[in-house]
């Protein structure tokens, strides 16, 4: 086994409640590319590695792979379940039962609570895994604001019940949380959103953390190995742009690893994917050494180019007139 990363050597965020959690994760979605045996041994090496973070979701399916992979660890006293923070999301076509698909989370994974559960879209709009990019669900509606506070008030009634610590909302926008937060009896604890240099989304960051959100950012290598259902021919590969490229140059490491300091060291907590030991290892190791400069994060900063990379077309309700549509760019929210 190589070289294991000391957990406590690990940069950490602090959520609204003061609890520190790590600073990176690794992520669990096998972009339809990795089947759930090869996500869940790459989970056990994680954190066999020192990984204390997994960023799980019910529609990963994998999530009973990975709970025995858990099991193996604690079995075999690599770690405590107390020792790991770990998310799960409920999916779209779950918005009115959340409790059932919390259990069924908890079951897969073999844990009495989940320690952050998001709402994975803010939309009921469901797309069978694996679906190509035409695809479209004839009952997809628009989002609604009682209907996702529906949703939520469930999330918070499973804290209430102990099933889960923290709740969490992904693909956001401001418009959208500008609507909601106020009506949250609890307050979110995350915001997942795509994040990655050459898409920073600065202004939601910034929203997020002045309302006590961690950012969690997904994406975070800008997705090399995404479903086809997420390519357009406009996309930028991240690790080929220039000021990626030459600060990789510069620190002697592969460009996906300055994508990750920069993540941290700019507050985001980067969830990177890998199935390979060597890339997993690297990805938690880089971030424990060798920082950038600030000139380097101003450099980095400046690169990005608004490249949303998962553009969540398969969510679109009839009526709605492209992609665009899913994440408000008016400022209100697209009906
Ligand atoms: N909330 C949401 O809606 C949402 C949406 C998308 C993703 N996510 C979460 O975010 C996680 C990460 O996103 P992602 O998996 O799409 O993309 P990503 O982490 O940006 O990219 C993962 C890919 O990068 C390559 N890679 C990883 N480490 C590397 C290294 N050290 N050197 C070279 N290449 C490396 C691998 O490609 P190869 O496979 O080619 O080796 C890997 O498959 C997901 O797994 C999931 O947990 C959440």
């Amino acid at each position: 086994m190589s070289e294991r990363i000391d957990p406590n050597k690990v940069p950490k965020r602090r959520l609204y409640t003061g609890e520190e959690i790590p600073a990176l994760g690794i992520g669990t979605f096998g972009s339809d590319k990795y089947g759930p045996e090869e996500v869940s041994q790459a989970v056990y090496g994680a954190v066999k590695g020192g990984y204390r973070l997994i960023d799980g979701a019910a529609v990963y399916q994998n999530e009973d792979r990975i709970g025995e992979m858990l099991q193996k660890l604690y079995v075999e006293g690599v770690v405590t379940r107390k020792e790991l923070f770990i998310t799960s999301k409920v999916w779209n076509d779950s918005h009115r039962q959340v409790e059932a698909s919390c259990r069924k989370s908890l079951a897969d994974l073999k844990t009495d609570y989940i320690d952050l559960y998001f709402v994975h879209w803010p939309f009921p709009n469901y797309h069978a895994p694996g679906c190509d990019g035409d695809s479209r669900n004839p009952d997809s509606k628009p989002f609604s604001v009682e209907e996702f506070m529906d949703t939520w008030r469930q999330c918070e009634e499973l804290v209430d019940k102990g099933l889960v610590r923290y709740i969490g909302m992904s693909n956001m926008t401001i418009p959208k949380l500008e609507a909601v937060l106020p009506l949250c009896r609890i307050q979110p604890a995350a915001l997942e959103l795509e994040c990655h240099p050459s898409f920073q989304q600065q202004e939601l960051f910034d929203y997020a953390v002045s309302h006590h959100m961690q950012p969690i950012g997904y994406c975070p290598l800008g997705s090399p190995s995404r479903p086809e259902r997420d390519r357009t021919p406009e996309d930028v590969a991240d690790t080929q742009l220039p000021e990626i490229v030459e600060i990789a140059r510069a620190h002697g490491v592969h460009p996906v690893l300055i994508c990750l300091k920069w993540a941290v060291q700019r507050g985001q907590i980067p969830i990177p994917f890998s199935v390979k030991e060597p890339q997993y290892l690297s990805n938690l190791r880089c971030i424990t050494e060798d920082p950038l400069t600030e000139e380097e994060m101003a450099r980095i900063a400046g690169a990005d180019k608004n490249c949303r990379l998962v553009k969540g077309q398969v969510f679109l309700w009839p009526g709605a007139s492209d992609w665009q549509d899913l994440w408000d760019l008016d400022g209100t929210i697209t009906k």
